[in-house]
């Protein structure tokens, strides 16, 4: 089986991290996020991986050449020359999507994390037997999304309303789909959206089906949102009883540490935190509902909270970073500096505190 994973866009969002990388290699939970979703294809037998994108394809595959052998999986890019919207990349991939055997292919949104449970949606698709299936689940703000409504009993959608101002319901588009090679006679090759063009038209035509996702899910393209569902996957994790999940004194909650971090003595870390591989995290520092990323450095008593430390920082010592302070990559945060939800961009250094939420250039 085949598997398109739509990542253009220029993760404006997700500043300042995506200053420093695209937005699909940007690590989650101590690995890019692009790699949860390839490993879960891989895990239902996708054998080659299509990434639609619309620019820097060279950063995208040097960074997956490595996994690409160790997962034993075909990676691919498809690089449009203006950006196709999120239905025109599947036209212009046709020919890698479509082979000998008229099998559906999946199509992901890159920025989505769950369980990605595609076994049961292969089982659902199957199952219906029409063109086209896509995963929704139930938000609080469903206006932020693609709404989704259908028939409950069947799964068909009667409607599909991208972006909607005034509420027509709260299941929303989850980003993931499997579709048949059929949909894309459906789709030209030019700019187009498959949320606001050629779902409502399939819907339309009753060949349009949605299976409401098992579990967790967030759409993880902004700083609040990234770490929302990091405590929803390190949740998951709990429920699974995973053993990658960190125990001991200075744990409290759900809290990922690399097994090529260092973590000095008395710490007090979690709930809801992940610290990534080559970080150090030096004695006496309390870590919660953070992120910590590859190679970064937290001195001593410094205290990090719902915010994300980009790759290579320092923070330090009796530093306080807090309020949904994101730290581009190689930020070096001075000692005892207070930050309340400063945006600081890579390679910068603060010496005075940033007392209210501010981006710093
Ligand atoms: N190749 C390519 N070219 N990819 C694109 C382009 C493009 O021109 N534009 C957007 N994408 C990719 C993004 O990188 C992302 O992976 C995906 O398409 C969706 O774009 P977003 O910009 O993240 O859209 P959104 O979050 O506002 O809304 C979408 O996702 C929601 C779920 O998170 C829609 O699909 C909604 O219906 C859905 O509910
Ligand atoms: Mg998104």
């Amino acid at each position: 089986m085949k598997a398109l994973i739509l990542v253009g866009g220029f993760g404006t969002r997700l500043r300042p991290l995506t200053l420093s990388l695209p937005k699909p290699l940007v690590d989650f939970a101590n690995k890019p996020m692009i790699l949860h979703q390839i490993e879960a294809l891989k895990a239902i037998g996708v054998t080659e991986v299509v990434l639609a994108i619309n620019y820097q394809p060279e950063v995208m595959l040097n960074f997956l050449k490595d996994f690409e052998a160790k997962l034993g999986i075909k990676i691919t890019c498809s690089q449009e020359k203006e950006p196709l919207g999120t239905a025109g990349p599947l036209a212009l991939a046709r020919d890698e999507l479509i082979d000998e055997s008229g099998e559906p292919f999946f199509v992901l949104n890159s920025d989505v994390i769950s369980e990605f449970p595609l076994k049961k949606m292969l089982d659902f698709h199957k199952a219906h037997g029409k063109e086209a299936s896509i995963m929704v689940t139930k938000v609080d703000e469903p206006s932020k999304y693609g709404v989704v409504v259908m028939n409950e009993k069947t799964g068909q959608v009667e409607r599909f309303v991208e972006k909607p101002k005034i509420f027509v319901g709260n299941k929303i588009n989850a980003g993931i789909y499997l579709l048949n090679p059929s949909v894309l006679d459906r789709i030209p090759l030019k700019p187009t959206s498959i949320e606001k063009q050629i779902f409502p038209q399939i819907a339309l035509d009753k060949e349009l089906y949605a299976m409401v996702l098992p579990g967790f899910w967030m759409d993880i393209g902004q700083p609040r949102d990234y770490l929302s569902g990091l405590r929803l996957y390190l949740n998951s994790l709990r429920n699974v009883g995973s053993p990658k999940l960190a125990c001991g004194v200075h744990i409290v909650g759900n809290v990922l540490i690399d097994e090529n971090a260092q973590i000095g003595e008395g710490c007090l870390i979690g709930p809801d935190v992940a610290v990534g591989p080559g970080c150090v995290v030096e004695s006496g520092v309390r870590l919660s509902r953070c992120t910590v990323m590859r190679g970064a450095r937290v001195k001593r008593h410094a205290c990090v909270t719902g915010s994300i430390v980009g790759w290579h920082s320092t923070v330090g010592q009796w530093a306080r970073v807090e309020n949904m302070t994101i730290l581009g990559e190689d930020v070096h945060v001075g000692d005892e500096v207070y930050s309340n939800g400063g945006v600081v961009l890579p390679h910068k250094e603060i010496k005075t505190n940033i007392n209210k939420p501010e981006i710093v250039m």
